[in-house]
């Protein structure tokens, strides 16, 4: 389960370009369930899923995560936690250049210890899944920006997390990929995933348990 309390986040606090992108938001995400974000450009979604996902801390407020308070954590305790339950889908990929797709896909698994050829096979059946069999040694800037997408989708998969964030999955991508990677959410949040996703794409809107929307920073 995720909480969140009394979340703020003000970017640029000592500049002339404050930014209040989150302002008092509180929600309760309960295990198991499909959220989607949705608000105009600019009203704090990404933002919110950084926080959520751990990569980003507000200003002021609580996020618990399975009951703890993770915003006390030390940057150490937020990587393992994000290693071992959170799969993050960014809104710009966040690939490494020069990486090949396969150790891209594979790379958070590399603190864990697992051997290379094993690393190699898992990330071949999760590129295979996304259609890109014949890109797994390729590497991001010899990609689309919708095969970067997906290699970034397989990435977030890799560790079987409990919690998959995904900031606009399919903003890049065609509507035969767009809906295969429904149907993988779909069967993740069956078999027990708590998924929370930032879209404006209406298909969402058939698995989702609940819709939050933004505005400006706030909840709607
Ligand atoms: N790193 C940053 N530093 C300063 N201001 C930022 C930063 N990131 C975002 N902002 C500001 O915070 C506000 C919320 O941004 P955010 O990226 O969360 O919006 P969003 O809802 O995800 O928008 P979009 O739909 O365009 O992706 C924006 O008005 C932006 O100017
Ligand atoms: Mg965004």
């Amino acid at each position: 389960m995720i909480k969140a309390e009394k979340l703020c986040k003000l970017y640029g606090a000592h500049t002339k370009h404050k930014v209040q992108a989150v302002e008092e938001v509180n929600f309760t995400i309960p295990k198991n369930s499909f959220i989607i974000l949705k608000g105009p450009s600019g009203s704090g979604k990404t933002t919110l899923l950084n926080i959520i996902g751990t990569l980003d801390r507000p200003t002021t407020g609580k996020v618990f995560i399975d009951g703890e308070e993770i915003t006390t954590f030390s940057d150490i305790a937020l990587s393992s936690l994000r290693r071992q339950k959170i799969g993050f889908i960014f809104q710009d990929f966040n690939l490494i250049p020069r990486l090949p797709s396969w150790e891209n896909v594979t790379y958070p698994l590399i603190p864990m210890g697992i051997p290379v050829k094993e690393r190699f096979t898992k990330a071949r059946s999760l590129l295979e899944i996304m259609g890109l069999e014949d890109r797994i040694t390729h590497a991001p800037e010899e990609l689309s920006g919708g095969q970067q997408q997906r290699v970034a989708i397989a990435r977030a998969l890799v560790n079987n997390p409990e919690i998959i964030i995904a900031d606009e999955p399919t903003s890049n991508i065609d509507e035969e990929t767009s809906a295969k990677l429904l149907n993988i959410l779909s069967d993740l949040k069956h078999k027990g995933t708590t998924i929370v996703v930032a879209t404006h794409d209406s298909r969402f809107n058939e698995i989702a348990d609940e819709t939050f929307t933004m505005k400006k920073g706030r909840f709607q």
